[in-house]
This record gives structure tokens, sequence and C-alpha cells, in this order.
């Protein structure tokens, strides 16, 4: 039974303006919007609705303070030492941003704490200390000249985050943006501002300089496009759905040409041989695709499974399931909370409705739990066929799909038959197995023994229609640098 509750005297919401050059502001129009608790469906606050005119002064602030040079040409080594500053500052306030996290997003308590905050963290102090080594080059060229590169900052960056990891995500675009030397102008999901506003306030206490950093609230259609389309911004990052991404792309197609970096859906393949450590398999395929409520893009959401093992696999996955803890995402026993509106939770039963309609077995779940809120029984189908709807289309909800596998050879093309490539998993002991799956399945990421084993130095994207360029590592710095090239005649 779901009693999603959050004690009043926990719950400190900070700012709920736009920050535009260092200051909280209303939007332009004065409109609001409100922001839901996905465990009760109650209101939590309103926030301010930032649209093109609110974007328009960002981008204006954003502009002034790059071509000042006060950002891009301070030394490297301070700059990273305000994102220290950042990452320290988070910390300090870690638990309460955990909090607002799991109030807004409906994902458990216990994970923001656990694993979000701790990744976020981790990822501004990563690239604070790429701040001063992102170096160019001396290129020994023809004739009697000194040629090198710099990298310089890409300029005005305009990012678009969603709603599944709000804190984390805004991490992965700030922190490589930044240590680079651009200025930002980030628009958060509709769905979960608060959590980045506070963030805002602590950029605010770090001591940013003003325009740097810009950060608004909003709604996809209006200031989302409004970034996209905007001939002033050079660089747009995206991650959300696939459908959206082909919008901005088309958007900085039709505006100025400006760079696009995405980040998209994805239907990732979990491979599990029969010689695999099943238990650790089924744990793993479990997590795999349960995690923050099935709500991630690289979930393995089509799990493979040959033919020897698939009967046992199937009833320990189905055990497995069944024994999840759904509820308050405040309650420490709580392993999956709520999805994160009632559009998602609409779009996953309507999957859970078309697994059943196109003869898939669906083994437990596929109900809500309880009255109010979207909280969503861990559902297992098996009997998939890799065709059907629910094995091609993103849910993004808890529901997993298991399919057959006769041999390696037909577990690669089945995993390859997708218009995603984002991740992909395999269970086995054997190394050229392993092999086989990681230099054969066309995706981004593969895990092997292993599932969702995200560093903030290891770069993550997808190939095909999962995305285009990286994030994390090194490699997401590329996309936030353009390459000059300097010859000095001798
Ligand atoms: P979405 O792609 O509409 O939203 C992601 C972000 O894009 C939000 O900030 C939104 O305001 C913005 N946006 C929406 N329309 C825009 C436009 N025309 N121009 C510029 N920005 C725009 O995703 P949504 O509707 O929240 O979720 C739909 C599905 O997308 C999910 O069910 C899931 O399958 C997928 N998704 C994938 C994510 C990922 O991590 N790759 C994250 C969120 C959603
Ligand atoms: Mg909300």
């Amino acid at each position: 039974m779901v009693t999603a509750t959050v004690p009043e005297q926990e719950l400190k919401i900070g700012s709920t303006q736009l920050l535009i050059n260092n200051e909280w502001v209303n939007s332009s129009s004065g409109s609001r919007f409100e922001t839901i608790n996905p465990a009760t469906g109650e209101t939590i606050c309103d926030v301010a609705e930032g649209d093109a005119p609110d974007v328009d002064q960002a981008v204006e602030a954003a502009k002034a303070a790059f071509y000042s040079g006060e950002w891009r040409n301070m030394s490297a080594r301070s700059r990273g030492k305000l994102l220290y500053k950042l990452a320290d500052l988070i910390e300090e306030n870690q638990e309460e941003l955990a909090r607002l996290e799991s109030l807004d997003n409906g994902k458990p308590l216990t994970e923001s704490q656990n694993l979000d905050l701790p990744f976020v963290i981790a990822c501004y102090r990563y690239y604070a200390g790429w701040a001063d080594k992102i170096q160019g080059k001396t290129i020994p060229v023809d004739g009697s000249y000194f040629c090198y590169t710099r990298r310089e900052p890409v300029g005005v960056v305009g990012q678009i985050i969603p709603w599944n990891f709000p804190l984390l995500m805004q991490s992965w675009k700030l922190a490589p943006a930044l240590a680079a030397g651009n200025t930002v102008v980030l628009k958060t999901a509709e769905q979960t501002p608060l959590s980045a506003l506070r963030v805002g306030e602590l950029i605010l206490e770090a001591g940013f300089p003003a325009g740097v950093v810009n950060i608004l609230s909003g709604y996809g259609p209006t200031a989302g496009a409004a970034i996209a389309n905007h001939m002033e911004i050079d660089k747009v990052a995206f991650t959300g759905s696939t459908e959206v991404g082909r919008l901005v792309m088309e958007a900085a197609a039709k505006s100025n040409l400006k760079r696009v970096t995405l980040e998209l859906g994805g239907k990732s393949p979990n491979i599990v041989f029969a010689d695999a450590d099943m238990d650790a398999a089924v744990e793993g395929a479990h997590l795999g695709l349960f995690f923050n409520q099935g709500e991630c893009c690289n979930a393995g959401s089509r799990v493979f499974v040959e033919e020897k093992c698939y009967d046992e696999f199937v009833a320990k996955s189905v055990e497995k399931a069944r024994q999840r803890t759904v509820g308050n995402p405040f309650d420490p026993t709580t392993k999956q909370g709520a999805q994160v509106d009632q559009a998602q939770f609409d779009k996953v039963m309507s999957y859970i409705e078309a697994g059943q309609s196109e003869g898939a077995r669906m083994l437990c779940g596929g109900n809500r739990v309880g009255d109010r809120g979207f909280f969503i029984e861990p559902t297992v189908f098996a009997d998939v066929d890799n065709n059907m709807k629910i094995a091609q289309e993103e849910i993004f909800g808890p529901v997993m799909s298991i399919i057959k596998f006769r041999d390696i050879d037909e577990a690669i093309q089945l995993a390859n038959t997708t218009m995603y490539g984002l991740a992909a998993g395999v269970w086995t002991k054997d190394v050229t197995k392993v092999h086989a799956i990681s230099n054969n399945v066309r995706a981004g990421t593969v895990w092997v023994n292993c599932y969702h084993a995200f560093d903030t130095a290891a770069p993550f994207g997808g190939f095909k229609q999962s995305g285009i360029g990286r994030e994390l590592g090194e490699p997401c710095l590329e996309n936030y640098t353009e390459t000059k090239t300097v010859t000095i005649r001798l």
C-alpha cells in the first residue's frame, strides 16, 4: 500500500524564479506553472515559466559573459577552483538536495542519497580537474612556419535536460561546458525544476561571474524550442526523447547550424548465456531494467536469454520482480518509487496493454499500485518476440521483456535489430562470447557481467538513433571545444 508523504519540516524549497545574469527574476510574461509530487499527485509549488523572451535575455547575459572574456580568459585553474567549490557546496547540502530530488521526481530517497548525489559531486570534481588540462598541439607543417592549435570554448551553449535524473543531467551538462570555458543557458524539464534551481543558488554562493550560468524552468515547445532555434546560441546539448532530438537537430540546421549533441532513447539488449552465474544475471537484469522505475535511457529493456536456461531465468526473474517493494519514496525500504507524471504513467500502462494484446505472456505485475500517485507494479513479460511493440519502442517504465535465443549469432542479430544503440549487457563466463558480443553489438556502452556500471570518467552515448556525441570522460570535452589553428611565419 502506498502512503507517500513528505514530512513538512524536511521540505525546503529554494528559489522558484529564473536565474539570469546572477539574478533571480520572474519570467517576462509573469507566468508560472506547477510542479507536482509524483507520489501523491499533489502540487508542491509553482515556479516561473520561462519562454522565448526569457531565453533571449539569458542568451544576452551568456553572450556578454562570453565576449567580455571574464570567464573564458580566466586562468583555467581558477575556473576549475570554482567548479570544485560548487562540488563542495553540493556535498554540504547533499541531504537536502537528495530530498528535493525525490520529492519532485518520485525516486526512492535512498537512491538519491547513495547514487545520484555522489555521482553529481564526482562529475563536478572530475571536470574541475580537466579545466587546466585542455591542451592544443604543435603541428610540424612544411615551410618556415610555427603552427599550433588551441582548444577554445564553443561559446554560448544551450542545454536541455530531462526529468529522470534531474541533478545528474544538470551536472553532466554544466560541468564539462564550464570547465572548457563556455557560458550556458540551461533549461530543466518541466516535471522536475526544483533541484536545479537549488543548485543555481549554490552557483551564486560559489561566486561564478554573472551570466556564466543561466537556468530557466519552462516547457519544451516554448522555452526549449527557443533555445534550439536561437541564432546566438553556438551549440545545443540535448537529453531526452529521440523524437524531440530530431526536432532539435532540425531547428539547429534551419537556424545557425549550431553544433548539436544528442543523448536520446534506447532499447538496450541485456544478453544472458546459459554458462553465466545465473543468480548474478537475474539480479543484473532486474536492476538493469527496474532501477529508477525503469526511467533510464540505458535500461536493459530487452532481456535475451539462451534457450537452455530460459525457463530457470524466467522463473527467477518473476520471483524477484514480485518481491520488489513499491511505494513511498521516503521510506528506506522502498526499492521502486513513482513514475514521474500522469503522462508517463499512461504511456507505460498502454505498453502493458500492448504486450498483452500482441500475445506476450505477462507473468507478474500489470497494475497500478495504490490509489494516488503514479506507482506501477514491476511487470515481466516472457515469450516476447523481438518484433513486438514492447520489444521495439522505449517504454521508460518497470516493464521487462524476456526474449529467447538459440545461439550467439542469433543473439547478436536480434540485439542489433533495433533503431537504437545506447547500451548493452552480456552475462557469461566465456571470454570468447564476451568479445563477440562487445565487438559486434552496435551500442555506445557494453557492460560485461554488470549493468549500469557508470563512472564520470567513462564516456557514454549512443550509436544509431540513440544520439550524437559522447558525454562524460574526455570525449565530452571535444563537444564543448572548437579547435583553432594558428600559423605563424617565422
Ligand atoms: P522530451 O524529449 O519531450 O523531454 C526532454 C526535454 O526536452 C525536456 O526538457 C523538454 O521540456 C524538452 N523538450 C520537449 N519538446 C521540446 C522541443 N520541441 N524543443 C526543445 N526541447 C523540447 O521527453 P518527455 O516527453 O519528457 O518523455 C517522453 C519519452 O522520452 C519518455 O517516455 C522516454 O521514452 C523518453 N525520454 C528519454 C530520456 C533519456 O534519458 N534519453 C529522458 C526523458 C525522456
Ligand atoms: Mg515534479
